[in-house]
Formats: C-alpha cells, sequence, structure tokens
C-alpha cells in the first residue's frame, strides 16, 4: 500500500513538473512574460508565407532557415492546415509538421503554431475538400438574401466538432513529439476571422440566436468590468439603460456594431471551446489575430464583422477566457494607435504579422520597449533577399543582447522605448521628433538623430524611421540599444541641480556579459551633451549619469 501512494506521489510531482515547464505566460507586476524552459522568452519572429511550409523541400530550398538565422530570428511562425492533415476524414498525418519541427530544432529555431483551420482571412479555404463538399453537415454563413459563402457558419455545432476533432489530434501529436523538449512554444487559433461582406450571418441557426436572449455569460462580464469596458461598448449599453436581459438589439440597440458584437461573441465562443479541448490535452498559450482597418472604413464590407478588433475585446474576452489574448496584424501606418488600443484591458502584445519594410525594425524596439511585448513577427520573412543586410536582423541583434535585462527589469517599470515615425494616413503627415522618458531621477529627452541639423541627410523629406530601448540598471545606470536618436537628460524636479555624463561606452553583450568597445565622448556626445546613436547605426551604449 506504501509503495503505491509512493508510485501516486512520484508520478503527481512528475506531472506537475513537466506541466510547469511547458511554455507558458507569467504575471508579474502587471508584465506579462512569456516563459519557455523556465526563462522569460522574447519572440523574435517572423510570419512564413502561407504556402511556403506545406512542402518540405520548398520550405528547405528557400534558404528560408539560413535566413532567419541570419537576421536573428528566435521564432518562425509557420502554418498548420487542417486540408492537409485531414485529407480523408478521420485519418490524420503529422508527417509534414514533424518534418518542420525537424527542420527547425536543425537550426534551432522555436516554432508557433497558426491553426489554419475552420477559417483564414474570414474564408473557410483551408478545410479540407470533404467538408467543402459537404455543406449540409457543414453549413456556411449567409445573407439576408439566403445566399451561401465560402465560410463555414460558427453557429454550427458540426463544423465546430469536425474543427476540435483535428485541433485536439494535433495537440495530442505535438505533446508526444515535443512535450519534452518545447520547440513549438505558442498556438494561434484560426487566423484572421470574421464575416464579411455582410455585417452578420443571416443562416438560418444565426438569425434564431440573433433573436435570443443575449447569453447571461457576457452579460455577466459586463456587470463585472463595467467600469474597464471600451468606451464604445459602454456607450453602446448605456444607451439601452444597461439592460441586463433581452436579445442582442435590445441590449446594445439596432445597427452594425451589435452585429459586430454579435458575431465577436459568437466566433469567440467557437473558439473557446477548440483552444479549451486543445489546451485539455496540451496547455500552451492560444491567441487569435484580427485584420484591421483604416479611418472611415465600413464593417463587414471593408474589414470582417466580429474578428478580434479592440471595439469588441471586451466580448472576445468574456466568449473566450481560453484564449490568452487578441492580437493585432498590422500593414496600416498608425502602428502606435494599434498598439495602444490592444493594450486595454491587460492584453499583452504580441504582433504576428506586420510589413516587412524600412520602419520595421524600429517598431521591433517599440514594442519590446514601450509594450513590454510578447513578440513581434513580421510577414513573409523568406522573401527577404538581403538577411545580413536586413535592418530587422539587426535589431533582433540589440534585442536579443538585451534581452535578459529587459527581462529583469520589465517587471520593474525600468524599461521603455521611443520610435520616430513619419507616416500619411489619408494624406496627413504626422510627426514625432521628441519624446520624454522619466526613469528615477532623470528625464531623457529622444529626438531623432536629424533633428541635429548639422547633417546633410537631414535635408531629405522622407527621415527614416529610428527607436530605440532604455533599461534602467542602477540608480544612475542605463542602456539604451537602438538606432537613428540622440539623447539629452535632466534631473526630474529640479532647477538647480543638473544631469552630466559620468562615462559612455559603446559595447555588446556575450552571454549576458557586457564588453565594453569604444569610451564615446568629444564629438560622439557632443562634448558630454548628449548621447547618440546614428541613424543607419545599430548600437548598445551604457550610459552612467551623474548630478552637478
Ligand atoms: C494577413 C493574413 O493573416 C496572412 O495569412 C496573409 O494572407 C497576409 N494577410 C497577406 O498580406
Amino acid at each position: 500500500m506504501k509503495k503505491l501512494l509512493w508510485v501516486i506521489l512520484l508520478f503527481c510531482s512528475h506531472t506537475a513538473v513537466a506541466q510547469q515547464t511547458i511554455p507558458h505566460l507569467q504575471q508579474k507586476s502587471g508584465a506579462t512574460q512569456l516563459m519557455v524552459d523556465g526563462e522569460p522568452y522574447l519572440i523574435l519572429g517572423g510570419e512564413l508565407g502561407n504556402s511556403t511550409a506545406s512542402d518540405l523541400d520548398y520550405l528547405k530550398s528557400q534558404s528560408t532557415w539560413s535566413k532567419v538565422t541570419a537576421m536573428n530570428l528566435n521564432t518562425v511562425l509557420v502554418s498548420v492546415y487542417w486540408e492537409l492533415i485531414e485529407k480523408k476524414e478521420g485519418q490524420f498525418s503529422f508527417s509534414l509538421l514533424d518534418g518542420i519541427i525537424h527542420q527547425a530544432r536543425e537550426h534551432d529555431m522555436k516554432l508557433v503554431l497558426l491553426w489554419f483551420g475552420s477559417w483564414k482571412n474570414s474564408v473557410s479555404s483551408y478545410v479540407p475538400g470533404w467538408v467543402k463538399k459537404n455543406q449540409e453537415r457543414f453549413p456556411r454563413v449567409e445573407d439576408n438574401k439566403g445566399r451561401h459563402y465560402e465560410m463555414l457558419t460558427p453557429f454550427s455545432k458540426n463544423n465546430l466538432k469536425a474543427d476540435k476533432k483535428a485541433f485536439v489530434k494535433l495537440m495530442k501529436h505535438l505533446k508526444k513529439v515535443d512535450g519534452e523538449k518545447h520547440t513549438v512554444i505558442m498556438v494561434q487559433v484560426e487566423n484572421e476571422v470574421g464575416t464579411t461582406p455582410m455585417t452578420r450571418d443571416y443562416s438560418p441557426k444565426a438569425n434564431i440566436a440573433f433573436n435570443n436572449p443575449v447569453p447571461a455569460e457576457l452579460i455577466n462580464y459586463m456587470q463585472k468590468h463595467k467600469k474597464e469596458l471600451v468606451p464604445v461598448l459602454y456607450k453602446a449599453w448605456k444607451k439601452q439603460g444597461f439592460k441586463t436581459s433581452g436579445n442582442w438589439e435590445e441590449v446594445f440597440g439596432e445597427g452594425s456594431y451589435t452585429d459586430h458584437i454579435f458575431m465577436a461573441w459568437y466566433y469567440g465562443r467557437y473558439m473557446n471551446k477548440i483552444a479549451k479541448a486543445g489546451k485539455k490535452i496540451y496547455s500552451l498559450p492560444m491567441y487569435v489575430n484580427a485584420a484591421l482597418y483604416r479611418p472611415g472604413e465600413q464593417l463587414g464590407k471593408d474589414y470582417a464583422s466580429g474578428a478580434p478588433l479592440p471595439e469588441v475585446m471586451d466580448v472576445w474576452k468574456a466568449a473566450a477566457p481560453a484564449i490568452d489574448f487578441l492580437s493585432p496584424d498590422i500593414y496600416l501606418p498608425n502602428f502606435k494607435k494599434w498598439c495602444e488600443l490592444y493594450t486595454r484591458q491587460g492584453n499583452p502584445l504580441f504582433i504576428p504579422e506586420h510589413h516587412l519594410n524600412n520602419s520595421t525594425a524600429t517598431k521591433a524596439f517599440y514594442t519590446f520597449g514601450h509594450y513590454n511585448g510578447i513578440g513581434f513577427s513580421p510577414f513573409s520573412i523568406e522573401s527577404t533577399n538581403r538577411p545580413k543586410e536586413e535592418p530587422l536582423g539587426k535589431a533582433y541583434n540589440i534585442i536579443s543582447q538585451l534581452s535578459h535585462l529587459i527581462s529583469k527589469y520589465r517587471p520593474q517599470g525600468k524599461v521603455d522605448g521611443v520610435l520616430f515615425n513619419r507616416y500619411n494616413w489619408y494624406g496627413m503627415k504626422y510627426r514625432n521628433d521628441s519624446t520624454v522618458v522619466k526613469m528615477g531621477e532623470y528625464k531623457f529627452i529622444f529626438k531623432h538623430d536629424y533633428t541635429l541639423g548639422w547633417l546633410p541627410e537631414a535635408d531629405e523629406k522622407d527621415w527614416p524611421s529610428t527607436g530605440a530601448i532604455i533599461i534602467q540598471t542602477g540608480p544612475n545606470t542605463f542602456f539604451i540599444g537602438g538606432t537613428g536618436v540622440v539623447v539629452t537628460f535632466d534631473v526630474i524636479g529640479s532647477d538647480t541641480k543638473k544631469a552630466g555624463i559620468l562615462r559612455v561606452d559603446e559595447g555588446k553583450f556575450v552571454n549576458g556579459e557586457w564588453q565594453p568597445g569604444r569610451r564615446m565622448n568629444g564629438d560622439q556626445t557632443n562634448q558630454g551633451r548628449f548621447v547618440r546613436i546614428p541613424v543607419h547605426d545599430y548600437d548598445i551604449q551604457r550610459v552612467e549619469l551623474y548630478q552637478y
């Protein structure tokens, strides 16, 4: 009997340890960190083009792995296609996934899997042929004239059951082949879901649900979080007198925003069930992503209704507690705005897709520095033809050197980031060439390098995007890593005391140890007046200040 107890205890503790080391999210003083093998992990990522990982030879032949290695990525986002893992109903093959994991391991890369199941960009193009062809069993979204769309309806139990079954098989397989090594660190459930071109599904089951009472779970959530609800949801509910029962139009009013809420709830429920079932087997962090929109664009027509967008964030949080966070795919210019919106309600920031262009690298600094980001990942990463020169690789090199400090000082609020970018937003030029960061006793005034005014290139019309991360490691000691910034300093709250440079060293971290290089003085600091990382340089400088 004693022996049996001992075996049970041993088994339980072993399972607990294994459970603990599964990649997971950890909250520490308001900062959410992704933990991989017991250590905080920043995803320096890139997403592969949609079809790249559908053939192992192709994947290898595109120099994919040497490119991502040259760009200092530590993680690749890769699609897993339902149509290829369950070509025949009930017959599963994971050889493609096994091959991808094998290739990733050979190159010391981690993976985030993108589950292309019921939906990819609203459409059900990745469901297996046997699902596509049997529309009786797997019903579609309909418009108000009864026309069908190539989109599975989220109101069908059969659709959910089939997707869930395949996803659970996937997670079982993953646990078996990767439960120890943790090459796969996170899973995206579906891809950019939402209804288009209508603002809601009009299939028979959707119509019934629309006239049914708003589920109590959503009402309860709204009551509990009333003070923090996103303003547009709060206003819609308030306008209806904060009703706690009634159908969707009674509780939220008539109009397309109510359709958005309604669809968000049902996509959220569907994906929650998938994530929950998958996590029950193997509880990796899981998230959803959304396609964004420009000001003035129309719901349904220009962007998908029910998508995990900021204005329905509360609805998603209520509907899908098994989904750890919502993520923006940023292809639009207003980067800061979207980051602000996606960090409301304590949502950790992970950017699974971004244009790979000249401004991308500096946005990585901002994501990790200013928003405590979990990760950053430009799309179609293998499409670059200049992996060694790609600015993103230079930025990732800096972030990766600083990552241990970022993770350590983040929970203490001693990490920040700046971004200087100019862009067109419907013809309007935005400028932000100066940002103040306060840390400890000091105020840092960061400016774009070209504000110095004495650089001939500064006359160019379009200044390159620049940015940096700053970390405070001691009362007077700071590390600044980035590109194209000039930094001056002040002592906070004093008219008489000034901040001066005790010393500035350029350098690098090797295996976490700081190795100083050039002593930066003379012209490099304008005789002690500033710290500067010129445009086109990617650098880390250790800055020690004093007061006089
Ligand atoms: C966003 C999608 O999520 C990606 O899979 C890809 O289709 C890109 N758009 C293409 O720009």
